[in-house]
């Protein structure tokens, strides 16, 4: 069952994670109902600008579709991740998603809020909700690259104005992380003080974490032992997760860590068999692989066992 990300923020506030997972093709769509179903979590998939043109955006939509018929237990949102205006606005008149990001956070304080606020309208307007970012990760997106010493953490003083202007549903705060795979070169972590300076401002409005994957370094490891170059890869200590769930963060984001499953399983089953030249075998492997990462992420988040308070909360 598709629902916005707000009436699953409703659920966790406070208590627990959502964990919002990119997907690109059937294997991954396969893999993240399978975890989510294994660990009976309530989960976001998010659908990037780069993943609706890999293929075609239809197809994925296509897949999504066939897949809440597959899983009629499931319960999730569908949102666009980084979107552009518009994209954010194509999204809202499909009719399809529930919930769209407008990232305008390269631009001003003002345009930001501006663009922001034409997004909330639209959407609002249809029955969607709208995440929006303050501050700027570093690392790479697609549609805009950001080296480290660019990278701005959210400042809490601005934080309420944004929301209140901009009439955004959720909010992305920069507080340290990165997109990708290499996130701290040295010492450097989450900035928690930040965060409970912007939930002292905001009670009760759900916070988003961007660049969270964990970046295991057994994954690493068993990529690099296969043939793989990843040296000095670094993510986010998934034990950070509750710790943030409980200052207000209700969405986490990773795609990276889905990624580098899909790179440890394939790298090692070509290997494993160099006589194979089939798309299934691994395939089959890497679907039953990231339904295990997915359920042990959900553990990490808090998410496991939620969906049966989420459905009964859906009722009320
Ligand atoms: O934040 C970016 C996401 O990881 C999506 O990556 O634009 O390469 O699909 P992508
Ligand atoms: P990672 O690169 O850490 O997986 O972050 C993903 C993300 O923020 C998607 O919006
Ligand atoms: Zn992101």
């Amino acid at each position: 069952m598709i629902v916005t990300t707000k009436e699953l923020f409703k659920h966790a506030y406070g208590k627990y994670a959502v964990g919002a997972y990119n997907i690109n093709n059937a294997e991954q769509v396969m893999g993240l109902f399978r975890g989510n179903m294994d660990s009976k979590a309530p989960f976001i998939v998010q659908l990037s600008k780069g993943a609706r043109s890999y293929t075609d955006k239809r197809m994925l939509e296509a897949m999504l579709r066939a897949a809440d018929e597959i899983f009629p237990d499931a319960i999730f949102a569908v949102h666009l991740d980084h979107g552009d205006e518009a994209t954010c606005m194509e999204c809202i008149d499909s009719g399809f998603y529930s919930s769209v990001m407008i990232d305008a956070s390269h631009a001003s304080f003002d345009e930001n809020i501006a663009i922001t606020k034409r997004v909330a309208d639209a959407a609002h307007a249809k029955g969607l909700v709208v995440e929006a970012e303050l501050g700027q990760l570093g690392g790479v997106e697609e549609h805009v690259s950001v080296a480290e010493s660019d990278a701005k953490l959210t400042d809490p003083a601005q934080a309420k104005e944004f929301v209140t202007r901009s009439g955004c549903d959720s909010l992305a705060c920069a507080i340290g992380t990165s997109h990708g795979a290499f996130k701290f070169s040295g010492s450097q972590g989450l900035h928690f003080d930040v965060l409970q300076e912007i939930q002292k401002r905001l009670p009760g409005f759900p916070l988003v974490m961007h660049g969270s994957s964990s970046v295991p370094q057994d994954e690493v490891a068993r990529i690099n032992a296969a043939g793989g170059k990843l040296a000095g890869a670094k993510g986010v200590d998934e034990k950070q997760f509750l710790p943030a769930a409980k200052l207000g963060v209700t969405k986490i984001n990773i795609d990276t860590d889905g990624r580098l499953v899909w790179c440890r399983v394939h790298r090692e089953e070509l290997l494993k068999h160099p006589e194979n030249f089939d798309l299934r075998p691994p395939g089959k492997v890497f679907m039953a692989e990231y339904a295990k990462y997915i359920a042990s992420k959900n553990a990490a988040l808090g998410s496991t066992g939620q969906l049966d308070g989420v459905r009964a909360s859906l009722k009320k």
